[in-house]
């Protein structure tokens, strides 16, 4: 099987091709010097060109904040480009796999989202994923893979946010407990998509680690991992106020994924514990 790897610069496109050249799965990952997802006929060119069984879709304006201001690109970038995506897939006949967020729901529930719950996002980044989902079913095979609070050694993420905090010697740490989600270690959800697609699984399918939590809770438990003294403090998100509205609650069920690979989903916990071995 001929994998072909988009924004191939990125924290999940890096753990993916790793864990396909693992496999000894052939692979191509192009950052975005030589694919640029916004640009049509190099898209389609370029995949008419290597010909992938499977392509997964990793490139994205992933700032959530700065998207605020920069709607247009954004909208460019996560939704309309993945219509060029489909297209070229379809000429292909290449399964298309598009990575969404757990931000393209409100955050109104209390219980874990499942794959058909009415979306409706609260920031321009939410909405700019919604409309690559929308375009991803343009694919005659696709699977839209939603995923939550990634954390992965080739990226900036919310691990190296607190580090950052406690190298520079804050006390306490100020972390919001008003926002629950599943922190997801990009390697579970690398080897994840493997799995869906060596299942062949279409359709809308949520992948994210176990178990829930607060972003306080996640602080606590990396200030415990990393031995440090630090105390973390529980603050609302009423006194925070960032550019971007976040969902209180963005917990995926990943019922569906279980149902389809017979595996339970990862632990984040432990995906932390070797996170913090391989990035010291
Ligand atoms: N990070 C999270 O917490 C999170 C949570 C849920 C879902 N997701 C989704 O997971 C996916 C992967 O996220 P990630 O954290 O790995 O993102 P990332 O590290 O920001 O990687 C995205 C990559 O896409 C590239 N890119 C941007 N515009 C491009 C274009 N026009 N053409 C080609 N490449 C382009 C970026 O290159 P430049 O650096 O040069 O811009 C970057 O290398 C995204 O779809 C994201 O929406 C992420």
């Amino acid at each position: 099987m001929k994998w072909l790897i988009t924004g191939g610069g990125g924290m999940v496109a890096n753990d993916l091709r790793r864990a396909l050249e693992e496999r000894g799965e052939d692979v191509l990952t192009l950052a975005r010097a030589d694919l640029d997802i916004t640009n049509a006929a190099q898209t389609l060119g370029t995949i008419g060109d290597v010909k992938p069984n499977v392509i997964v879709n990793c490139a994205a304006f992933t700032k959530v904040d700065d998207a605020e201001k920069n709607e247009n690109l954004a909208t460019a970038i996560n939704g309309s480009s993945v219509e060029f995506l489909a297209q070229a897939a379809n000429d292909v006949d290449a399964h298309l796999v598009q990575l969404s967020t757990d931000f393209v729901f409100d955050g109104a529930k209390r219980t874990p989202y499942e794959i058909n719950d009415p979306t409706n996002p609260l920031s321009v980044y939410g909405r700019s994923k919604l409309v690559g989902e929308q375009a991803a079913q343009h694919a005659k095979r696709y699977a839209v893979v939603r995923t939550s609070w990634l954390f992965g050694i080739s990226g900036p993420n919310f691990v190296e946010a607190i580090r950052n905090q406690i190298r520079k010697g804050t006390n306490p740490l100020r972390v919001v407990s008003d926002q629950r989600g599943r922190p997801t270690y990009t390697p579970h959800l690398a080897n994840a998509i493997i799995r869906i697609v060596t299942c062949g699984g279409e359709g809308v399918i949520h992948y994210a680690d176990s178990d829930e939590c607060s972003w306080f809770d996640f602080a606590r438990e990396i200030v415990r991992a990393h031995g440090d003294p630090v105390e973390v403090v529980p603050v609302s998100t009423a006194e925070f106020p960032r550019p971007a509205v976040r969902p209180a609650y963005s917990v995926l069920s990943t019922e569906r994924y279980e149902r389809l690979t017979g595996v339970r989903t990862d632990s984040w916990r432990e995906g932390l514990a070797e996170y913090l071995s391989l990035r010291p």
